[in-house]
C-alpha cells in the first residue's frame, strides 16, 4: 500500500511496545486514522495521554484479542469511527519463559491463545471484510525471530512464533489474488514492557510452572530487551516495508551467522537422500509434491 494517508490502521496490543510504535509511526508520519486495541486498559489511557496532546486521530478500544464476538463488536467499532480497517497489524503478544518439563496446559494455552489463536482471531475479523470491499489491504504479522531459532527455555513461545510464521507465509501466497499484502516482522530484541507480560495473563489461565509478578525476574528480562530497538524506529522499517509491500520484514543482521548454519544443516539433512533409490523413482515419474521441483 502506497498511499497511507487518511486510511484506518487497527493495531492490537496497541497500549504498549512494538504495537505503540506502530501506532505512533502510522499516525504521524503515515497520517493514517488509528485504532489501538489493548487488553490493559492503563496501556490504552496511557497511550492516549500521548496521542490526545498531539491531536493525533486514534481511538482506544479495549479489547482481549482471545475472545472472538469481543473482536467482532472491535471491527465494527472501528468501522464506526473511522471507516474500513485498511491495514491490520496483529502485534500484541506475551512471552513466559522456563523449561519445557515445568509448563502447566496453562502456560501452554495462554500464549498459544494469545499468540496465535488471538491472531488467526485478526486474521477471521478482518479478511472477510478486506475481501468483500475489494480494496486491497495489508495485513502485518508481528512473530520473532523465535519463529527462526529455539533457545532453551522458550519452547512455548518459539512454539506460538513458528506457527506465525507458517501461518504469515500462507497469507502471503492466498491473498495476492485479493490485492492483500502480507508481511511479517521478526523482531529480537525490542525495548518493550514484555517482560512484565503475565500481568495481563487472565485468571482463567491461572495454573502455572513459570514465575509470577516478580519483580527480580522482571528486572532480569528487562535487561535483555533493554538493549534492542527502540519501537518507534522499528516501526519506521516496517512502515517503509508495508509501502514496498515487502514479506520479510528482519531488521537484526546479527542473526545472520546462526540462520546460516541452520539452512546449512537442512539443506545437509536433504542431502542425505539424494541417492536413495526411492528419490530416483519419484524424479523418474516427475510427479513430485507440490512445493518441491
Ligand atoms: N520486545 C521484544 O524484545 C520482542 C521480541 C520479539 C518479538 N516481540 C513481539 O512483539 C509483540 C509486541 O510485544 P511487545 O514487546 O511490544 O510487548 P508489550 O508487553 O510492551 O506490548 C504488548 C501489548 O499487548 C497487550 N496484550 C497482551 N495480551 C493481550 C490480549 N489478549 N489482547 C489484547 N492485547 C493484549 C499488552 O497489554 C501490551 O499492551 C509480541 O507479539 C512479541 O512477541 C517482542
Amino acid at each position: 500500500m502506497q498511499d497511507l494517508e487518511g486510511k484506518v490502521a487497527f493495531i492490537t496490543g496497541g497500549g504498549s511496545g512494538v504495537a505503540l510504535g506502530q501506532a505512533k509511526v502510522f499516525a504521524e508520519d503515515a497520517r493514517m486514522k488509528v485504532v489501538i486495541a489493548d487488553i490493559r486498559r492503563d496501556h490504552l489511557e496511557e497511550a492516549m495521554g500521548y496521542f490526545a496532546t498531539r491531536g493525533l486521530p486514534v481511538h482506544p478500544i479495549h479489547l482481549d484479542i482471545t475472545d472472538r464476538e469481543a473482536y467482532v463488536r472491535a471491527a465494527d467499532e472501528a468501522e464506526r469511527v473511522f471507516g474500513p480497517v485498511d491495514l491490520l497489524c496483529n502485534t500484541a503478544g506475551v512471552s513466559q519463559f522456563g523449561p519445557i518439563e515445568s509448563a502447566t496446559y496453562d502456560d501452554w494455552d495462554w500464549q498459544l491463545e494469545v499468540n496465535l489463536k488471538g491472531m488467526i482471531n485478526g486474521v477471521q475479523t478482518f479478511m472477510p471484510r478486506m475481501i468483500a470491499r475489494a480494496a486491497g489491504g495489508h495485513i502485518v504479522n508481528t512473530a520473532s525471530m523465535s519463529a527462526f531459532v529455539a533457545l532453551p527455555s522458550t519452547a512455548i513461545y518459539c512454539t506460538t512464533k513458528y506457527a506465525v510464521r507458517g501461518l504469515s507465509e500462507s497469507l502471503r501466497i492466498e491473498l495476492e489474488r485479493y490485492g492483500i499484502g502480507v508481511s511479517l516482522l521478526c523482531p529480537g530484541g525490542v525495548n518493550t514492557n514484555i517482560h512484565e507480560s503475565v500481568l495481563a495473563r487472565p485468571a482463567r489461565f491461572g495454573r502455572t510452572g513459570y514465575y509470577g509478578a516478580d519483580p527480580e525476574v522482571f528486572k532480569r528480562l528487562k535487561s535483555v530487551i533493554e538493549s534492542g530497538f527502540d519501537p518507534v524506529d522499528l516501526a519506521r522499517i516496517v512502515l517503509a516495508a508495508v509501502r514496498r509491500n515487502e514479506f520479510w520484514i528482519l531488521p537484526y543482521p546479527e542473526f545472520i551467522p546462526t540462520l546460516e548454519r541452520y539452512h546449512k544443516t537442512v539443506i545437509a539433512a536433504l542431502r542425505e537422500y539424494e541417492s536413495d533409490p526411492d528419490y530416483e523413482r519419484r524424479k523418474k515419474l516427475g510427479r513430485h509434491m507440490p512445493g518441491a521441483q
